[in-house]
């Protein structure tokens, strides 16, 4: 996998520029929980590349990039090729997709919607405009999708949706030029990753009760056997001196999967829930091959 250098943000006139956050509604989306991430991002000290392989809405990353923490080069990747070739069209053509959104903001509406939903560009900037104008517009502005891949949500009733966010696209246009971005599964990623790097796992996470689902972001569902397998792919990258951090849901099963590495309890809020019951603060689960002090006791240590 090439190398390259990401440019930092440290000095004067970078840190004058916005801070990028992420420019989809992602479900899963890790804002809240950045302050306890950053902790281990700082615990884990000096590293190499930067490495996200769940990539979703990216909020630690855009953080990590706008402080200068990552000055050693960035791999990003999803197995979602919707998501990822919206990356790819901001990174590349962010001129394109501004153009792209000023079109579905004059033309917004209904009707509107349902055709673009129903469109297959081909650009990738005018695949990133259609996925942060349905993302931006339909209903709960949650990303949801059928078994084929096709988003299916439907029309939101908002009465001003910001559909084009210039100054926050301009900032992660930025933020992407110097990042290898790529659809790939989780396990296609490692070759890359090499001793002293850092690598942040975001997967779909463990259900919380016996009655729920393993999630399914997409068409490619995320069972019991790919969480093992990732619980694995954590503990040889650990072995080979890799820096890795993992999130999930605080669950009987994530300890017994983590258990010989530093499991944190720390409390998120989840916003994007279809039961309003159950939108309140829940324990997840942050997962290190090394101390992070601030964090309270780690769980298990083996
Ligand atoms: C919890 S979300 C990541 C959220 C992200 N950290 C954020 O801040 O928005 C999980 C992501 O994993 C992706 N995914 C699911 N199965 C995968 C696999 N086998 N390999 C790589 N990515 C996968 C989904 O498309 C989804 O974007």
């Amino acid at each position: 996998m090439d190398r390259v250098v990401l440019r930092t943000l440290n000095d004067k006139k970078a840190r004058r520029e916005p801070i990028p956050y992420p420019f989809l509604k992602w479900v899963g989306g890790k804002r809240q929980l950045l302050p306890e991430l950053l902790k281990a991002v700082q615990a884990a000290g000096e590293f190499g590349a930067y490495h996200e392989p769940f990539m979703g809405g990216g909020a630690l990353y855009f953080r990590l990039a706008r402080m200068g923490s990552i000055s050693s080069g960035a791999h990003l990747s999803d197995i979602n090729p919707n998501l990822i070739d919206a990356y790819v069209g901001i990174r590349d053509d962010i001129e394109g997709v501004l153009t792209a959104l000023k079109g579905h903001e004059r033309r917004h509406g209904e009707d509107y919607f349902y055709a673009v939903r129903a469109s297959s560009p081909r650009r990738p900037s005018s695949k990133a405009a259609r996925i942060i104008y349905l993302n931006r517009t339909c209903f709960n502005g949650l990303y949801r999708e059928n078994s084929k891949g096709q988003f299916n949500a439907p029309f939101g009733r908002y009465s001003n949706p910001l559909i084009r966010d210039e100054k926050n696209l301009r900032a992660v246009s930025k933020t992407l030029q110097c990042a290898t971005i790529g659809t790939r599964t989780f396990l296609d990623t490692l070759d890359g990753i090499s001793p002293n790097d850092l690598v942040y796992f975001d997967p779909p996470y463990i259900p919380v009760s016996r009655t729920a689902c393993f999630t399914s972001y997409s068409k490619n569902k995320f069972g019991l056997a790919q969480q093992r397998q990732l619980a694995e792919v954590f503990t040889s990258l650990a072995t080979k001196g890799v820096r890795v951090i993992a999130s999930n849901s605080f669950t009987g099963l994530t300890c017994s999967l983590y258990e010989s590495h530093y499991i944190y309890s720390v409390q998120a809020t989840r916003r994007v829930n279809s039961r309003p019951d159950r939108r309140g603060p829940v324990a997840e689960a942050l997962i290190t091959n090394f101390r992070v002090a601030g964090l309270g006791a780690p769980r298990k240590r083996a």
